[in-house]
């Protein structure tokens, strides 16, 4: 692994894509949602696109994932800015971390429940979708926290391939 100064615009790309892809997620999750419950009181369920955009969305995403931490193993990452607090320099690493974390156990509980009809699945789907929203507010307050206190110009590594 070699130690960039900056991220590729591949990494870019897809951290940019990956962010896209997770708002259809949550804005259109209802038909998922209401086809979940009637499995669950024993109905059937008629298609829908958006049921199955959910599950192709979602696979892809966890694609993307794993495409972005093969890259992030081979090519690295920069370095946080000298500016932040060795306290801070943890907080981003466990945050980012977590962000990896939370979208790969989104995407294997959605699938067993939803493929092998494991109910407690979609429990921990449900509280991993909270989970998630409350990583990525607080990875948001963090860049803007850089941006505009700390004034490092972070969101430019994630604009600008280095
Ligand atoms: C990163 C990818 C994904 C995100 C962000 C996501 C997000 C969501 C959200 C926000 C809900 C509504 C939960 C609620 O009621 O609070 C939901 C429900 C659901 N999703 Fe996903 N999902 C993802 C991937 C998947 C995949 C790949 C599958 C299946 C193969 C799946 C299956 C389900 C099921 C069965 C429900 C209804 C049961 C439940 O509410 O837990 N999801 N999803
Ligand atoms: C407006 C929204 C967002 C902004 C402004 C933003 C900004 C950034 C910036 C500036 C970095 C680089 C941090 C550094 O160089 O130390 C970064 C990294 C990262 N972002 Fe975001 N981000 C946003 C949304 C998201 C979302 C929605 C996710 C995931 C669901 C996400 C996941 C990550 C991860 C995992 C990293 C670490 C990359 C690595 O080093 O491997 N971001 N983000």
């Amino acid at each position: 692994m070699s130690n960039p100064t900056g991220y590729s615009a591949s990494q870019i790309w897809l951290h940019w894509l990956v962010a896209l892809l997770i708002v259809p997620q949550f804005l259109l999750n209802e038909p998922m949602g209401q086809a979940w419950r009637a499995i669950e009181r024993g109905q059937e369920i008629s298609p829908s696109v958006l049921i199955t955009a959910h599950v192709v969305v979602g696979f892809s995403i966890l694609a993307l994932v794993l495409w972005r931490l093969v890259l992030r193993m081979t090519r690295g990452a920069p370095p946080p800015p000298a500016e932040e607090a060795p306290a801070l320099k943890l907080v981003g690493k466990i945050t980012h971390g977590l962000l990896y974390l939370v979208l790969a156990l989104l995407v294997v509980s959605g699938g067993m429940a939803w493929f092998a009809g494991v109910k407690a699945s979609a429990g921990v789907h449900e509280v991993m979708t909270s989970l998630l929203l409350v990583l990525v507010g607080l990875h948001v307050l963090g860049a803007l926290y850089h941006q505009f206190v700390l004034k490092t110009n972070l969101i430019a590594r994630m604009k600008r391939p280095g």
